[in-house]
């Protein structure tokens, strides 16, 4: 049996018309409707969502809407909504009533300092363009999804301030491009994934006061562009990896408040940009290493309540720009090296029972 040329025409077509379909995106009469739908869910209404309304003519014009940016998509040429931009309005209702799917052609997303509630909508995974995600200081709930990762274009990924709970997935680690990470001020538990050191691009990574558990992973050594890395007020354990040392682009380092144990490295020593290093409320023993006074950088450092003893290394009359330094709560002797009286720009300092500053000016 020979197919008719009529017929094959007709299937050929029909397969286009598939095809553009599948490629098509939301026309933004659609992407209006999801929002005015999302608007109509919020409990809330501030007045710079009034602009958020049909109007009086059939076509809705959403590009005008407070906090919405639009542009022309690349392929189909059609206006498109790529932000919604709604910080601070105090806006209560569920985030999960946001239909993203009609919205995939979104780059930013920043609804942060607001009464959101609900999860973080498994329509999320649209958001194929998606750069920033920025959802600080809501009330969003639930375990964060392994199927984040499909969001391949993230750099930027703030949900701090959160109710956020369960696991990190390492599938966090998938996300390349990511420049900033804030999962700070949830109540995120289990293991730091060591997947996360796959993420080369990371500048600033932020997992400070949550429930986190087990070992700071060596792979964290690989983030050599992290600029700021806080751990600070979760559970962590186990001794810290010399490989936090390679961090030569570092300026801010805090994992106090943990059970870290061990010695501090002397590869420590090699983190040679560092301006504030808080080790404070862990369990770290043995001696200061001498390594650590190479930190000209340093300026403020904070060394108190751990288990350290010896006396302070005399390097440390290189920290001539340290203007903070805490080493009280420990077990560090009453010796006090000459060359403290280098430091010049302390302003405040505590040691032991001393205030030292005084004790050393005019040395
Ligand atoms: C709709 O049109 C009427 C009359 O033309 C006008 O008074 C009213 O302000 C319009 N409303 C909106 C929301 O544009
Ligand atoms: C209705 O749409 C037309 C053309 O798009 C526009 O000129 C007019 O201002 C609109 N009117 C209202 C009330 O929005
Ligand atoms: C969300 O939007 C998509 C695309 O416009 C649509 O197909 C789907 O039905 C919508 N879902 C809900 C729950 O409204
Ligand atoms: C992360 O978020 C918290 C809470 O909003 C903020 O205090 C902190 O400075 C942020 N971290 C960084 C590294 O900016
Ligand atoms: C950590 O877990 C404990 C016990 O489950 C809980 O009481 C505490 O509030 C949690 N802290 C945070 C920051 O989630
Ligand atoms: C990171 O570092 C670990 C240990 O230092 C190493 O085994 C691993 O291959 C490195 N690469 C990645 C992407 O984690
Ligand atoms: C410091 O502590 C370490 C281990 O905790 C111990 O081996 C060492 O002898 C102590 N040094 C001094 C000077 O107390
Ligand atoms: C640090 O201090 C030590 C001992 O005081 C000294 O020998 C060394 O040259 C100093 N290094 C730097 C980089 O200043």
């Amino acid at each position: 049996m020979e197919a008719s040329p009529l017929l094959l025409l007709v299937s050929l077509t029909l397969l286009l018309a598939t095809f553009l379909q599948a490629k098509a995106v939301p026309s933004l009469q659609d992407q209006a409707g999801a929002l005015l739908a999302w608007k109509a869910t919020l409990q809330s209404h501030p007045a710079q969502l009034q602009s958020w309304s049909r109007g009086n003519n059939t076509s809705t014009r959403p590009c005008s809407w407070y906090g919405i940016k639009c542009r022309k998509h690349q392929v189909s040429h059609q206006e498109v909504i790529t932000g919604i931009s709604l910080r601070g309005l105090r806006l209560r209702g569920d985030l999960d009533a946001l239909n993203f799917t009609a919205l995939e052609t979104l780059t930013s997303v920043q609804l942060s300092h607001n009464k959101l509630t609900g999860r973080i909508p498994p329509s999320i995974v649209s958001l194929k363009e998606l750069r920033f995600l920025l959802l600080r200081r809501n009330q969003i709930r639930g375990p964060l999804s392994p199927a984040l990762a499909s969001l391949t274009k993230l750099q930027y990924l703030m949900l701090q301030q959160n109710e956020l709970f369960g696991e990190i997935p390492r599938q966090i680690g998938e996300l390349e491009g990511l420049v900033k990470l804030n999962l700070s001020a949830n109540h995120l538990s289990g293991p730091i994934p060591g997947e996360l050191g796959y993420l080369n691009k990371l500048s600033m990574l932020d997992f400070s006061s949550n429930n986190l558990t087990g070992p700071i992973p060596r792979n964290l050594g690989n983030l050599t562009r992290l600029t700021i890395l806080y751990l600070s007020g979760n559970y962590l354990s186990g001794y810290l990896p010399r490989e936090l040392g390679y961090h030569v682009n570092l300026k801010d380092l805090d994992l106090s408040k943990n059970i870290l144990i061990g010695s501090i490295p002397n590869s420590f020593g090699s983190l040679i940009n560092v301006n504030v290093l808080a080790l404070w409320h862990n369990q770290f023993s043995d001696n200061i290493p001498r390594e650590l006074g190479y930190l000209v950088n340093l300026k403020e450092l904070y060394l108190n309540m751990n288990k350290l003893n010896g006396s302070i290394p005399s390097t440390f009359g290189n920290l001539t720009k340290l203007t903070i330094f805490y080493l009280h709560d420990n077990k560090i002797s009453q010796y006090l090296p000459r060359e403290l009286g280098y430091l010049v720009n302390l302003r405040k300092c505590i040691y032991g029972i001393i205030h030292f500053p005084g004790v050393f000016l005019g040395n």
